[in-house]
């Protein structure tokens, strides 16, 4: 058997030949005569239609056919097998054309009183679309799968990870590496990291503290170390309190790390990497069939993609000045030294720039211990870079590493990662008949360091925050993963 998919492409099978199909009722449509169905198995978006033609009801149609007919319902699992012609209806070239109902076999009921997804449940809005609100939907977010919007966000992520990991593999020579996700820290020093363990003692894992990472970062500075340029896409998890549009608690993250040059890995090198990778992605996805978007949100994604000139970057110092020029805009007042809110990232690329925009060199103190501290000017700055788009904010985050020890200690000291006096001994020599001696799980991070450390740098982006992106229509971040985690989650 095809899939739908398959069975559509030109030239696949004889008009004469009988063809079966398996999947699922989309739409039904009732007839004296005849009943068309539109049937679909996942492999397209739009699906097939099916022909009944079982004469009219009543007039010598027997009982079991007109059961049959009863269990055609709207979302029922069926095997279909008829002859495909050419369609005289409008909106589709084929349809399977089924003699009688000896063709069609309901596999798998569907009742219509308590089947969720129905078009006139009672969680359909009260519009006349009959379409389910986004909040109905994440109530079921395992039927939500089968929506056609999830489903083309589905397609729309698997085709984004393809041209990443394509970008990154290919001529960058990226290696891809698993980095674990129970780890004893929290990379980010933000206190938002989820617990993980057993017992009464508390949370432990195997009798230490342990954590669901936030940010791969910092174990894949330790390949980096040993493979130079690597990248993972792996989920991280926050414990997010806030219900915005663009956070969520579990999210996959883009992370890549390396060293040396071409590409270079200072500043102005991490963020041509990311401009000229983006660039890619999004040429790939407005010519993989799958923008559905407004022409003029596809513009912006188009320019954004194709435009000569080069994505603008400011400094940190600039965009308060730009801001503050703004601010009778905004809710929070743009302050030197504090961190930018998501009203003034929006400002800056939607409404300022139109465009993408780096913001450079931020201030020490809003920033984590790993960055590396630029010379000192008026403001104790550090080498790193947002980068900001229109309609989302933050979508990408990335530094230079802090590569000499001296610096990097005394940061992580201020951060209270480690205490002031350097430990003697670090290594951990228990053997399972001692009782383990306490180790900072923050001192291996220093060893890469101790043993010949060298420059580097790297970035994380966001995967859902690309998908938000890209595929315009999705108005919050929960409706670009086809599970989301969030605060208000219903526990499935
Ligand atoms: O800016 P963040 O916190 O940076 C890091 O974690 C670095 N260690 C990354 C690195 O340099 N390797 O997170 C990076 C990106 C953000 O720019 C945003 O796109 C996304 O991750 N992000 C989230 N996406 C969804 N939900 C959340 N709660 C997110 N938090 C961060
Ligand atoms: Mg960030």
């Amino acid at each position: 058997p095809k899939t739908i998919k398959q069975l559509l492409e030109p030239g696949s099978s004889s008009a004469a030949a009988l063809t079966s199909i398996t999947g699922h009722v989309r739409s039904i449509r009732r007839q004296k005569r005849c009943t068309f169905a539109l049937i679909e198995d996942g492999s397209t978006s739009k699906g097939l239609q099916a022909v009944f033609k079982h004469g009219v009801r009543g007039e010598g149609t027997s009982t079991a056919m007109v059961e049959k007919l009863r269990q055609l319902t709207f979302g029922a699992g069926v095997i279909v097998s008829g002859r495909l012609v050419e369609s005289t209806g409008p909106g589709q070239d084929v349809e399977l054309v089924v003699e009688g109902l000896d063709g069609v076999e309901v596999v798998g009921r569907c009742d219509p009183d308590t089947y969720p997804l129905q078009p006139h449940h009672s969680g359909a809005s009260s519009s006349s679309s009959g379409k389910h609100s986004a909040e109905y939907l994440r109530e079921h977010l395992h039927l939500r799968l089968r929506t056609p919007g999830i489903q083309h966000t589905m397609r729309l992520r698997a085709k984004v990870k393809e041209a990443l990991e394509g970008y990154l593999t290919g001529e960058q020579e990226f290696v891809y590496v698993h980095t674990p996700v129970i780890t004893g820290i929290d990379a980010e020093g933000g206190g938002e990291s989820f617990r993980v363990g057993k017992g009464e003692e508390g949370e432990e894992f195997f009798g230490r503290p342990a954590h669901l990472t936030v940010s791969s970062q910092l174990h894949l500075e330790a390949f980096q170390a040993a493979l130079g340029r690597v990248y993972t896409l792996a989920p991280c998890f926050r414990a997010e309190r806030s219900m915005t549009g663009r956070h969520l608690a579990e999210f996959w993250m883009l992370e890549c790390e390396w060293g040396g040059e071409s590409p270079s890995c200072d500043l102005h090198g991490l963020c041509t990497f990311v401009e000229d990778m983006l660039r890619y992605t999004i040429a790939r996805f407005l010519h993989s069939g799958l923008s559905v978007s407004p022409p003029d949100a596809d513009n912006e994604l188009h320019r954004a993609a194709f435009s000569q000139k080069p994505w603008p970057r400011i400094t940190y110092i600039e965009a308060i000045h730009i801001l503050q020029q703004a601010q009778p805009l905004f809710t929070y007042p743009p302050t030197l030294g504090h961190s930018l809110q998501s009203e003034h990232e929006k400002y800056l690329a939607e409404v300022h720039f139109k465009s993408p925009v780096f913001v450079m060199d931020y201030p020490r103190g809003v920033k984590p211990f790993y960055m590396r501290v630029n010379p000192r000017t008026d403001m104790e700055t550090v080498a790193c870079f947002d980068l900001l788009v229109p309609r989302v904010g933050e979508l990408v985050g990335g530094s230079v590493r802090e590569e000499r020890y001296g610096v990097l200690r005394s940061s992580m000291v201020d951060a209270g990662l480690i205490p002031s006096p350097p430990e003697t001994e670090i290594i951990d020599s228990s053997s399972p008949h001692s009782p383990k001696k306490p180790l900072n799980p923050y001192e291996w991070y220093l060893d890469l360091r101790r043993h010949g450390s060298v420059p580097h740098g790297g970035f994380g982006m966001g995967f859902e925050r690309l998908i938000l992106w890209l595929g315009v229509g999705i108005a919050n971040i929960r409706e670009s993963v086809g599970m989301p985690r969030w605060k208000g989650w219903m526990g499935m």
